[in-house]
C-alpha cells in the first residue's frame, strides 16, 4: 500500500465532477486500499478520489479513524454513490477537510441520509446514516460533485476566514502529510506527525 498525495482545495481537480466507475478490477482494489492508507495516515474520517487526483466516483469513510485500536476501524468504500434521500431535519456541525488544512467552519446539513453505492465486489448497498456518518457521507459526496464545504457557509463567515484560505491558496500549509499544491507542484511537510 502506498500513501497518496492529497490535493490542495485550490487545485482545479477539486472542482471537477467525478466519472462513473465501470471497471472493477485489481487496480481499483489497490487504489481504494491506497485511499484508505492515505486517509488513516492523515487522520481523516473521509476522502474522495479527486482529493488524491483521481476522477473516479469513489469515496471512503471511517468515523472510527484515529482510534488507537485499529481493530475498531470501520472502513466503508463507496463506489458510484448516490444519496437517494435526505432527512428534513437540519443540523449544524463543525467540518474540516484534508484538502483545506486547519480550516474549520460550522456547516448546516440534513441530519440523516440514505445512500446507495457499490462495493469493491460490485455488490449494491443501501445505507441509512445519521449523526457524524451522515455528515461525512454528504461532505464526501459533495467532493464528487466538485463542491467544497466552504461553498456551503455564509459569505460573511467566508470573508472572515479569507486570510486563512488565501494562505492555503498560496501553499503556506501547516500539515504533517504530503500534498499537491494548487499549481501541481509537490508540498512536503516539515515536521513529523506532530500537530
Ligand atoms: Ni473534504
Amino acid at each position: 500500500m502506498s500513501i497518496l498525495r492529497i490535493y490542495n482545495c485550490f487545485h482545479p481537480i477539486l472542482r471537477e465532477k467525478a466519472q462513473k466507475v465501470e471497471k472493477f478490477d485489481q487496480e481499483l482494489k489497490e487504489f481504494t486500499d491506497n485511499m484508505l492508507a492515505t486517509m488513516y495516515n492523515a487522520d481523516g474520517i473521509g476522502l474522495a478520489a479527486n482529493q488524491v487526483g483521481d476522477r473516479r466516483a469513489i469515496c471512503i469513510v471511517d468515523i472510527n479513524s484515529g482510534d488507537e485500536d485499529k481493530s475498531n476501524y470501520t472502513p466503508i468504500v463507496m463506489i458510484n454513490p448516490t444519496i437517494i434521500s435526505f432527512d428534513d431535519e437540519i443540523t449544524t456541525y463543525q467540518e474540516g477537510c484534508l484538502s483545506i488544512p486547519k480550516y474549520y467552519e460550522d456547516v448546516d446539513r440534513p441530519a440523516a441520509v440514505q445512500v446507495q453505492y457499490t462495493d469493491i465486489d460490485m455488490k449494491l448497498h443501501t445505507l441509512e446514516a445519521d449523526d457524524i456518518l451522515a455528515r461525512v457521507i454528504q461532505h464526501e459526496y459533495d467532493h464528487l460533485k466538485g463542491i467544497l464545504f466552504f461553498d456551503r457557509i455564509s459569505q460573511i463567515k467566508k470573508a472572515l476566514g479569507k486570510k486563512k484560505l488565501n494562505k492555503i491558496k498560496r501553499g503556506e500549509l501547516d500539515t504533517f502529510y504530503p500534498m499537491i499544491n494548487p499549481d501541481g507542484s509537490e508540498f512536503d511537510p516539515m515536521g513529523s506527525k506532530e500537530k
